[in-house]
């Protein structure tokens, strides 16, 4: 039995994050991680995984499509899946095993087992209880069940049994067309599988802008992706040599079946808190079934606290991040804190999707008069030469104030370009003080910036 300032249970972002800014602030810090390798869903079997294979599908897109337009000829390149299965557990293996340096750097303890909290100031792990003044849960979500669909992770899949298909296949199903369902899909759409997303909305990404939405449906449906929208999957059926899906259009209350080879159900994740007494604990859970906190992440019993996806809240790995650092920094006696106004949200596929603050339909809902200045990146030399000129940037801005309250963004590199709009909106900036900042040339940024000039006297390249 060990003795601890803090225990963190889970080492996916959220749990890493807050054990090794804990123990910077001088904290005596363990963190409890059951899986072979740290990092949870996020470096094992979500976010990595799956932009490794991401990048490789989009060079063999590159290939497939642009490499003639720029004089580069040759024979096409041919996917060996099992060594891009190879690569991306390299990748896997390399995220993980940093932050096992990272632990070791900054002398966290890795105990190694499924935890549960007996009582309050005590986290059982195996055999052994251990001691702690303060226990942090980081122990994030899984997969939502959909009732008539029965995963086993073969032919009907999660996006843990997508990320390592045995084969590539001819068809693929896709139920929800949120996220996971938009990222796989077009990994599978690129390697060559006739892809069809059913989605219970008559949109895609509810939440996200509406134009953003219809431009980014488009775009995928040019890369040989299928939507059925406004429709309910009603079962799955897994026969010898295919599987049939049933599904009902709303509109109509129409039965409809579709025959695929793999399902992919990404309607969603649910916080993940089995096993850890919580129950007889008698920790506070939402309607939701999320672990209660207050505004210091602190649960209704002393000492405990829960952070990231177990918590409510988008479900966002950078989300799970800054709520670590802020319940390390409240436990060490500083002021942590979390802007939930400014968490950006991006989607990692060709084009990128990226969005931070208000949208048109929030502000609409709000009552706020705004503006809108947009910019697509046709009118960009760099994403011209690039063959990346598809898409746009939409800055929301006060009508008299000019202050930013949003951007949404379609086309290349936009999660990463957002970032410019999260440091705009921290410091309150008006879409001027964008437009004003000289933007380097050329570069797919002048886009951002073009878009903040079309907030006042208008782009120059539009
Ligand atoms: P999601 O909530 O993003 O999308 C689920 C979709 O499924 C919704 O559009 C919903 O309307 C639809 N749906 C629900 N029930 C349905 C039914 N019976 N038939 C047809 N459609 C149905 O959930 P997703 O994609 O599973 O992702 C889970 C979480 O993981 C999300 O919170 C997401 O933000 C996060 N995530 C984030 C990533 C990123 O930041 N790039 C990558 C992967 C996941």
């Amino acid at each position: 039995m060990a003795s601890y300032d803090l225990i963190v249970i889970g080492a996916g972002p959220g749990g890493y994050v807050c054990a090794i800014r804990a123990a910077q602030l001088g904290l005596k810090v363990a963190c409890v991680e059951g899986r072979d390798s740290l990092g949870g869903t996020c470096l094992n079997v979500g976010c990595i995984p799956s932009k490794a294979l991401l990048h490789a599908t989009h060079q063999l897109h590159e290939a497939e499509e642009n490499f003639e337009k720029m004089g580069l000829t040759g024979a096409r390149p041919k996917v060996d899946w099992k060594a891009m299965q190879a690569y991306k557990d390299d990748v896997i293996a390399q995220n993980t095993k940093g932050v096992e340096f990272l632990f070791k750097k900054n002398k966290v303890d890795w105990l190694k087992g499924w935890a549960s909290i007996p009582r309050a100031g005590s986290v059982k792990v195996g055999e052994e209880t251990h001691e702690a003044k303060n226990i942090v849960i980081a122990t994030g979500s899984d997969s939502a069940a959909l009732p008539g669909v029965e995963v086993d992770e073969d032919r009907v899949v999660t996006s843990t049994g997508a990320l390592s298909l045995p084969k590539i296949p001819k068809r693929m199903a896709v139920i929800g067309g949120g996220v996971i369902g938009l990222e796989m899909g077009s990994v599978y759409a690129r390697l060559g599988s006739e892809v069809t997303v059913i989605e219970y909305l008559d949109r895609l990404i509810p939440g996200s802008d509406g134009e953003v939405a219809k431009q980014f449906q488009r775009l995928l449906k040019r890369q040989g992706m299928s939507f059925i929208l406004g429709a309910s999957v009603q079962g799955a059926e897994v026969l010898k040599t295919k599987t049939k899906l049933s599904y009902k259009l709303r509109k109509d209350d129409s039965e409809h079946m579709l025959d695929t080879d793999v399902v992919l159900v990404a309607t969603g994740r649910k916080p993940y808190t089995e096993g850890l007494g919580l129950d007889a604990l008698g920790v506070k859970l939402t309607e939701g079934g999320q672990i209660a906190t207050d505004k210091r992440y602190a649960t209704n019993i002393d000492g405990v606290h829960a952070i990231g996806d177990a918590i409510e809240g988008p479900m966002l790995a950078h989300k799970a991040e800054d709520e670590g650092m802020a319940v390390a920094e409240i436990l060490a006696g500083q002021a942590g804190h979390v802007n939930y106004g400014v968490i950006p949200g991006v989607i990692y596929t060709h084009p990128e999707v990226a969005a931070v603050g208000e949208t048109e339909e929030t502000l609409k809902e709000a009552g706020r008069a705004y503006k809108v200045g947009k910019f697509a990146f046709m009118g960009n030399g760099r994403a011209k030469a690039n063959f990346a000129a598809d898409g746009f940037v939409k800055i929301l801005a006060d009508k008299e104030t000019d202050r930013i309250l949003g951007a949404h963004i379609v086309g290349p590199y936009a999660g990463d370009l957002i970032h410019e709009i999260c440091v705009a909106l921290e410091f309150g900036a008006a879409a001027e003080d964008v437009a004003r900042t000289c933007h380097a040339h050329p570069t797919y940024s002048e886009a951002v910036r073009e878009a903040a000039l079309a907030c006042g006297d208008g782009a120059i390249h539009a």
